[in-house]
C-alpha cells in the first residue's frame, strides 16, 4: 500500500488553509458536473489511493520516468521527438522537489500519430490507475463541454474543479483531449493555474501536470515533414524550434483549435509542444506488429503487410505518409486475420 498523499499544503509549506471542496465536487458523489454530464468520476478525488509519483524521494520518482522511458522506446513507434521531449519534460520535472510552476506539454498532430496513446501512458507510470486514477483528470469537449451557451457555466466549474482537486493534491494530472473541439475562451480560465506563481485562490498548483492534445498544427507539421522529405531528408530532421513556433502560430490563429487569441498561447505558458510527426508504412507495419503480438496472435509478414497497404496514404501521388496514422490498424486486423 503506498503511503497517503504527500502533497498537500501542509507538506509543501506553501501555508493557506486546506479550503473544502468546491461545489463542483461531489464527495462521495458522481464527479463534475458540466454540460448536464458527469465525469467517469464515481467517489471524490480526495478519497482515492496516492499517486505513485508522491511516494518517496526524487530517485524514486526517477524510476517512474525510467518505467515511462522504456515504455515509450518499446511500443511508440516513429516519434523519437515525442520521446525525447516527454522525457525531457517529465524527468526534469519530476527530479525537481520544488518545481517553479507546473509542468505544462501540448501535444499536436494529425490522427492517429500516438497523442492519446502517449498521455495516457504517460499517466499509467505517474499514477496508480492510469486514466482511472483519482488524481487524473480527463476531459472531453464533447462529453464535458457540449453546449456552447452554457460557456460561463463551464468555465466557473472547470476553474473550481482544478482549483479543489489542486487543494486536495497538488500533484494532479489534467488532460485536455481533442482541444481543437474547444469553444474558444474556455481554456483561458485555467491560465493563473499554469504560470510561475506559488500559489493562486490559497492553493498550491506548481507540482501539477496539465497536457493538452489536439490535432491543430497538424497540417503544419506534415507540411513541415513532407518538405523534408522532398529535400530528400529524414522527417526526424523537423527543427523543433520551427514545429513549435509553425503550431503555435497555427493554433493561436485558428478559431478552431481551442487555443485561438489564447494567453496561454501569448505568454509562453506551455513548457514543451510536442509535435506528432506522420507516420509512414514501415511504421504502420510495426504498429500492426505490436498490435498483434499484444492480442497474442501470430505475426506472419504477409499479413502485416496486407494490413498496412489497406490504409490510405498521403499525398495522392507519392502516398508517403498515413492519412490515419495507425488508428484503424486495430480494428483490421480482425478482416486480415
Ligand atoms: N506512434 C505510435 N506508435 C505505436 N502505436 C500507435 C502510434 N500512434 C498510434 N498508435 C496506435 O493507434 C491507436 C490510436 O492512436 P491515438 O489514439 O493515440 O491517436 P491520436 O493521435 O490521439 O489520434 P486523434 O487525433 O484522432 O485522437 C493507439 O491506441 C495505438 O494503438
Ligand atoms: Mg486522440
Amino acid at each position: 500500500m503506498l503511503p497517503s498523499c504527500l502533497c498537500s499544503l501542509r507538506r509543501l509549506g506553501a501555508g493557506g488553509p486546506q479550503t473544502p471542496p468546491p461545489q463542483c465536487l461531489q464527495p462521495g458523489g458522481r464527479g463534475l458536473l458540466v454540460g448536464g454530464v458527469a465525469t467517469r468520476r464515481n467517489h471524490a478525488p480526495w478519497a482515492g489511493p496516492a499517486p505513485r509519483l508522491f511516494s518517496g524521494s526524487s530517485k524514486s520518482r526517477l524510476g517512474l520516468a525510467s518505467g515511462l522511458e522504456c515504455d515509450l522506446a518499446t511500443n511508440l513507434v516513429g516519434q523519437p521527438l515525442v520521446r525525447q521531449q516527454v522525457m525531457k519534460g517529465v524527468k526534469e520535472f519530476l527530479q525537481n522537489p520544488s518545481p517553479a510552476k507546473p509542468l505544462v506539454m501540448s501535444f499536436h498532430g494529425s490522427t492517429g500519430t500516438g497523442k492519446t496513446y502517449v498521455s495516457s501512458m504517460l499517466v499509467r507510470h505517474l499514477f496508480q490507475g492510469g486514466l482511472r486514477s483519482p488524481y487524473v483528470h480527463h476531459f472531453s469537449p464533447i462529453v464535458h463541454f457540449p453546449h456552447a451557451e452554457h460557456i460561463e457555466q463551464y468555465k466557473e466549474n472547470l476553474k473550481r474543479w482544478i482549483q479543489g482537486n489542486l487543494t486536495s493534491c497538488g500533484r494532479s494530472a489534467f488532460l485536455f483531449d481533442e482541444m481543437d473541439k474547444m469553444h474558444p475562451g474556455l481554456i483561458d480560465v485555467i491560465m493563473p493555474f499554469l504560470g510561475p506563481s506559488w500559489v493562486v485562490y490559497g492553493t498550491n498548483y506548481r507540482k501539477a501536470i496539465f497536457i493538452f492534445i489536439s490535432n491543430a498544427g497538424g497540417e503544419q507539421i506534415n507540411e513541415m515533414t513532407l518538405d523534408l522529405w522532398r529535400a530528400h531528408r529524414d522527417r526526424e530532421e523537423i527543427s523543433l524550434q520551427d514545429a513549435e513556433s509553425a503550431i503555435s502560430k497555427a493554433v493561436f490563429e485558428n478559431p478552431q483549435s481551442g487555443f485561438w487569441k489564447s494567453g496561454i498561447i501569448n505568454e509562453h505558458l506551455i513548457d514543451f509542444v510536442v509535435p506528432f510527426l506522420p507516420l509512414k508504412h514501415h511504421h504502420v507495419k510495426q504498429c500492426v506488429v505490436n498490435e498483434l503480438v499484444q492480442q497474442g496472435l501470430e505475426v506472419r509478414q504477409g499479413m502485416v503487410q496486407e494490413v498496412a497497404d489497406s490504409i490510405p496514404y498521403f499525398p495522392e501521388e507519392e502516398k508517403i505518409f498515413s492519412s490515419t496514422g495507425c488508428k484503424t490498424v486495430a480494428s483490421r486486423i480482425s478482416f486480415f486475420f
